[in-house]
């Protein structure tokens, strides 16, 4: 170092191929498993802050593979496609060759799917953990160099124990440090997220070989993320966190929920409610907003599997409590359908509803346990009509939707869709559905017109003027009868 000036080492690095050895010009090879949500866009920031790292991610699934390599990418992520052309082909890379990934790679994440099991022992609770062993296994018989193994995708706690178990169970003298490094990067913010995360947890083995496997991840993330946001922990902290602290998010909504109940039957606004308990700076005010409940791959599946975990450990008290979050929000969806039968004459039968919005949250087309898929399913048992409407989650729709009887049409323009239904209901707080002129939609509907209002993000008293009947979640339902 001459005059405080850092000279930046640039490592050449000579790499056995099968074909004979080449020269990287990268510092290191970072290899990513599962092209998902939490995989290509994670992987494309690191690649993005980190010119110096290649990164490559491969996934099984060849389709998504070559979305990933087009104009047309397989996810809708505000930010990615902006990040994605500026690093892809210089340094960050999409391909379907795993086997190759992994025998390249000094560091591997994983971040392949974990879904709640559907059948056997733990059938609708644990994790299914078929896709994550045989990433595992592939990773052991393609392994020729030691490497360290980065767990992204949420797991039960103890999971990188069993994850060495398998990576040493060949005992082919090949190393492998297993990290666990979960991702908190929510959708239709993560590329925020990642950019600036609240913090990073990296956990590890507290050996020395546990410790320097650590120190090389957190070099990663400290190319752009400051050393103090940067959490190192045990490896079983790390897991646990993970779980606990999507338990804990979920848990604000389906507080806010519960009362959202309360306010209706006590003719308080849940909002003001929020607003006043949310200004308690202990308390805070963020996830406070009471909904149609919560949705996402997550929430869900994580609670499921600490009440899987707690029972497991004979803990009944505590497992009871965190399913109660899932109750509050199953009774949520439930109250919301009941709400729209009692409006409507306890009859939807050949009347028509329009859905604004489909996926499970507003700035993504995912549409993973989003609330509008079961309450669809219900609408169409009471045998409504459903136009469905979302501006990025039509796709999605469809196919969660395929084969379920009943009518359901499909309509991006929120105007076509509402025009001759009864009922608007809104499902996505899209900031589109905030904007739009009602005084026309509410001309173009049947009558009497009502919207349900399941996000809270429409001004109630105006549209109670126009003329709809109005009935928001945790307030007083404005109605001209
Ligand atoms: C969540 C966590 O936020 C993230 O840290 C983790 O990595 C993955 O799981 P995500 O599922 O993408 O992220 O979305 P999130 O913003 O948490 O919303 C989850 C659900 O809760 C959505 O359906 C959202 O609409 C709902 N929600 C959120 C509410 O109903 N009310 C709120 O106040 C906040
Ligand atoms: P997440 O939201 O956790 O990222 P996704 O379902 O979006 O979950 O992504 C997980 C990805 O992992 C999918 O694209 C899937 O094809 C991929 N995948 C699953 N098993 C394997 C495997 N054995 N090898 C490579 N990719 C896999």
């Amino acid at each position: 170092m001459v005059c405080g000036q850092v000279l930046k080492i640039w490592l050449i690095t000579v790499i056995r191929s099968e074909d004979g050895f080449f020269v990287s010009e990268f510092e290191k090879d970072i290899l990513c498993i599962g092209a998902g949500y939490v995989g290509g866009p994670t992987m494309a920031m690191i690649a993005f802050k980190c010119p110096q790292y290649k990164v490559t991610v491969v996934d099984i699934n060849e389709n998504r593979i070559s979305r990933w390599n087009s104009g047309n990418l397989p996810i809708y992520e505000p930010g990615l496609d902006e990040i994605v052309e500026a690093a892809r082909g210089r340094n960050l890379f999409f391909s379907a060759d795993i086997k190759g990934g992994i025998r390249r790679a000094d560091i591997i994440f994983v971040s392949v799917n974990t879904p709640t099991k559907t059948f056997g022992a733990g059938a609708g609770m644990a994790a299914d953990l078929q896709y994550w062993e045989r990433t595992a296994r592939e990773i052991r018989e393609c392994s020729d160099s030691p490497k360290i193994i980065v767990e992204k995708s949420t797991l039960p706690v103890r999971t990188a124990l069993a994850m060495e178990k398998i990576l040493t169970a060949e005992n082919n003298g090949i190393n492998f440090d297993v990290l666990s490094n979960p991702e908190f990067l929510a959708e239709g913010s993560a590329i925020k997220d990642l950019e600036d995360p609240d913090r990073v947890l990296v956990g590890s083995r507290e050996t020395p070989a546990g410790l320097k496997a650590r120190d090389q991840l957190v070099e990663i993330y400290a190319n752009w993320v400051p050393k103090d946001r940067i959490l190192t922990t045990n490896i079983w902290s790390s897991e646990l966190s993970k779980l606990v602290s999507n338990a804990f998010l979920a848990q604000r909504i389906s507080s806010i929920n519960s009362i959202s109940a309360l306010c209706e039957k006590t003719d308080a606004d849940v909002t003001e409610v929020s607003r006043a308990v949310g200004m308690d700076s202990r308390v805070g005010h963020k996830f406070l907003n009471a909904s149609v409940g919560f949705g996402g791959s997550c929430f869900k599946k994580d609670i499921l599997n600490l009440v899987y975990l707690c029972r497991h450990y004979g803990l009944e008290e505590v497992a009871d409590y965190w399913d109660g979050v899932l109750r509050i929000n199953d009774y949520q969806k439930r109250r919301f359908i009941l709400e729209m039968l009692a409006a409507m004459f306890n009859t939807l039968a050949g009347k028509r509803i329009c859905m604004f919005g489909f996926a499970f949250k507003a700035n993504t087309g995912d549409t993973r346990e989003s609330p509008a898929i079961g309450i669809a399913g219900r609408l169409l048992e009471e045998r409504a009509e459903l136009v469905i409407s979302d501006p990025k989650a039509l796709e999605n729709a469809r196919a969660d939707l395929k084969g379920i009887p009943g009518k359901v049409s499909y309509e991006e323009d929120p105007y076509a869709a509402a025009s001759g239904c009864d009922a608007v209901a809104v499902m996505t707080e899209w900031d589109v559905y905030r904007e739009l002129d009602y005084s026309a939609i509410f001309r173009s509907m049947s009558k009497p017109a009502y919207i349900f209002d399941g996000r809270n993000i429409l001004d109630h008293k105006r549209l109670h003027e126009i003329g709809f009947n109005v009935f928001p979640i945790g307030k007083v339902a404005l109605t001209h009868f």
